[in-house]
């Protein structure tokens, strides 16, 4: 399959996003991780900072992974990279709603974009980027959640919020 596009918040990237990444490119020749630059909920990072940490973290796939933000609605994005592949991951009952909406609603858009939707390994089917930082903000270990580069980001940005810095 020749490249999928995997969107989203990434605020910030988790061992279980990598996951879905190793196992999307087992399938896909090219992931295209596309950022949202302007999630609904204020990010703790900026799109700048996501898309460059996720590149960190990824780096050892070359080329067959590029990351990039975006803004507006998805196949827009996807239409300009002549991409009609979304790729999610599905952890548990929770995440179907919400994905079917985004699913449905995206084939509403763009008839010919197909979502397809891939399992993470079973330890991280609870994970979410909202309880990294949940725990985090509390002072526990977040260390199974991200790798040691993002987990000392996200400390360091907690420490600059608590001296009263603005991002
Ligand atoms: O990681 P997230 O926050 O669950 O990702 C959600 C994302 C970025 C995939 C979704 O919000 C999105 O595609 N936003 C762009 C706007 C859009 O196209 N909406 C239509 C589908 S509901």
């Amino acid at each position: 399959m020749p490249q999928a596009v995997y969107p989203g918040s990434f605020d910030p990237i988790t061992r279980g996003h990598l996951d879905l990444i190793d196992r999307g490119i087992a399938i896909f020749n090219r992931i295209i991780v596309a950022v949202l630059s302007n999630p609904k909920k204020s990010p703790l990072f900026t799109h700048q900072e996501r898309v460059e940490m996720i590149r960190d973290e990824t780096s050892r796939w070359g080329d067959r992974i590029i990351v990039e933000s975006f803004d507006g609605l998805l196949v827009e994005y996807m239409k300009t990279k002549k991409a009609n592949v979304v790729l999610r991951g599905l952890r548990a009952v929770s995440d179907f709603e919400y994905e079917l909406e985004m699913a449905l609603t995206n084939r509403q858009l763009a008839d010919e974009i197909e979502t397809v939707f891939l399992t993470p390994s079973v330890e991280y089917v609870y994970l979410r980027a909202s309880t990294v930082k949940t725990v985090a903000r509390g002072g526990g270990d977040i260390s199974p959640f991200v790798t040691p580069s993002i987990e000392k980001r996200v400390l360091q940005r907690y420490a600059e919020l608590k001296s009263g810095k603005t991002i």
